[in-house]
């Protein structure tokens, strides 16, 4: 166990609404408090930057985890600095010894700059680097990441964060498919039709167009998050869940994807519009937003992998913000029966829906009905797991001082998440693939795969 974790960027709005909280829930689960040495640009003493971080939990922070904040607020010190200047970088860690976590909470306009500095100041023996999302803008960028932090400390000490992975729903997809005899034989294109992974949020900008207007929703969810869920339901069988293996088995799924091809692609962005009580306006007036970058706030691509498992197999990805429902779930839709001794027309496909808000899985079924006892009716099982509260960053971060990589995103993964959608992101920026609209509130543009 790690029990020093040194936050880049300490002070700002990913810290205050997501890692505090976080580290409030484990530690309100009896898990070991680390001591915080947070750096940030914000003119805080540590007194100043406890009150912040009370003011913070306090706002985001969910109340069971009352009893464990006034430990976890007593363990934080602050230093001010730019994390991008080794020598500020060093007296920032003054004082902190022994293995740490350093994690790069902070855009990532400026990853390659910190991680720069910290090369050149060394991390004690043992230390964890964790880096967030989006890992790089393209495949070159995050290649020279890499380059950076395999001179800091080793690919299986370093931690590219996705929380999708530690989500409850997206275990499950290991849970149902490794524990299970039920479903491997199955899991393939001689039986599977296609596969859906869909993540679509009503939520607008939330007040985040000064990074969101530079990502859009390929680099923000896409790319990262939903390739993540692709690799975890492509990838063949692990012989282990260890730090080595997992990641391997979901880059080696990578590998085999194609290269998505700019015709399987839509983009688009929302206009004004409801949704459910809530009133949003442009997305290309909002302030912060500049909208000769064309940033889309949907995104959906068509991609086919190339192997034994999978060939021929469409797998549609897609997300968009301010839509009119939220449906967020992976769904394995199998082919129909070979032969129907069933009157009438054959039944429908079984589907599998792995949902992720909220967290759930349904398998529909066709089943005899009442009457006629020849007759098919549609029942769908359903599991809903005990509701959980445990936020995927506490997962993340409980691995993650706990010295194991195996929830992280590896090297080659982030590069080859890069590669699958470089033509895509290259057709986009020379504007071949038209940008649509859609009104907030909708169910999305009108030309759309799903
Ligand atoms: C984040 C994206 O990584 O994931 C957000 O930056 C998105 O735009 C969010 O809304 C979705 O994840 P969750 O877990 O909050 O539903």
């Amino acid at each position: 166990m790690i029990d020093t974790l040194v936050i880049l960027g300490g002070d700002g709005d990913l810290t205050g609404r997501l890692l505090l909280p976080a580290l409030a829930h484990l530690a309100a689960d009896g898990g070991a408090i680390p001591n915080i040495r947070a750096v940030g640009r914000q003119d805080f003493d540590d007194d100043a930057y406890q009150a912040w971080a009370g003011e913070q939990l306090g706002e985001h922070a969910a109340a069971s985890t009352e009893k464990s904040w006034d430990a976890l607020i007593d363990g934080t010190s602050y230093r001010v600095g730019d994390v991008t200047d080794p020598a500020a970088l060093r007296t920032a860690l003054d004082g902190v010894d022994g293995p740490v976590v350093v994690y790069l909470a902070l855009p990532n306009t400026i990853f390659a700059a910190t991680l720069r500095a910290l090369a050149e100041i060394s991390v004690p023996e043992g230390s964890v680097v964790a880096v967030e999302k989006p890992f790089g803008v393209d495949r070159s960028d995050a290649a020279e990441l890499n380059k950076i932090l395999h001179r800091i400390v080793p690919e299986t000490s370093t931690f590219r964060i996705d929380h999708f992975i530690a989500k409850r729903t997206v275990l499950n997809v290991l849970g149902l498919r490794f524990g299970n005899r039920l479903f491997e034989p199955v899991w393939n294109h001689h039986h599977v039709e296609a596969v859906e992974i869909v993540y679509d949020e009503e939520l607008g900008l939330e007040g985040r167009a000064g990074y969101y207007d530079t990502a859009g929703a390929l680099r923000d969810m896409l790319q990262n998050h939903l390739l993540q869920l692709l690799a975890l339901v492509a990838m063949e069988p692990p012989q282990s869940f260890d730090a080595l293996t997992l990641p391997a088995r979901k880059a080696d799924a990578l590998r085999s994807v194609r290269t998505v091809d700019p015709v399987d692609s839509i983009r688009a962005r929302y206009t004004a519009g409801t949704v459910g009580d809530r009133t949003l306006g442009d997305y290309a007036e909002q302030d912060g937003v500049d909208p000769e970058r064309t940033t889309e706030t949907y995104a959906e691509l068509r991609l086919y992998i190339d192997n034994w498992r999978w060939t021929g197999v469409p797998f549609v990805l897609r997300t968009g913000k301010a839509l009119g429902a939220v449906r967020k779930e992976i769904c394995v839709r199998f082919k129909p029966v070979p032969h129907s001794p069933f009157e009438g027309p054959h039944p429908d496909p079984n589907e599998l829906r792995l949902t992720l808000d909220t967290d759930g899985i349904a398998l529909d079924l066709d089943l005899n009905g009442e009457g006629d006892p020849f007759d098919l009716e549609r029942h769908t099982f359903t599991v809903e797991p005990h509701e959980s509260t445990v936020p995927a960053y506490a997962t993340v971060l409980r691995t993650m001082l706990a010295g194991d990589s195996s929830l992280s995103i590896s090297d080659i993964e982030a590069e080859q998440s890069w590669r699958i959608v470089e033509d895509v992101l290259a057709a986009w920026d020379n504007n071949e693939i038209a940008l649509q609209e859609y009104e907030a509130g909708s169910d999305g543009p009108d030309d759309r795969f799903l």
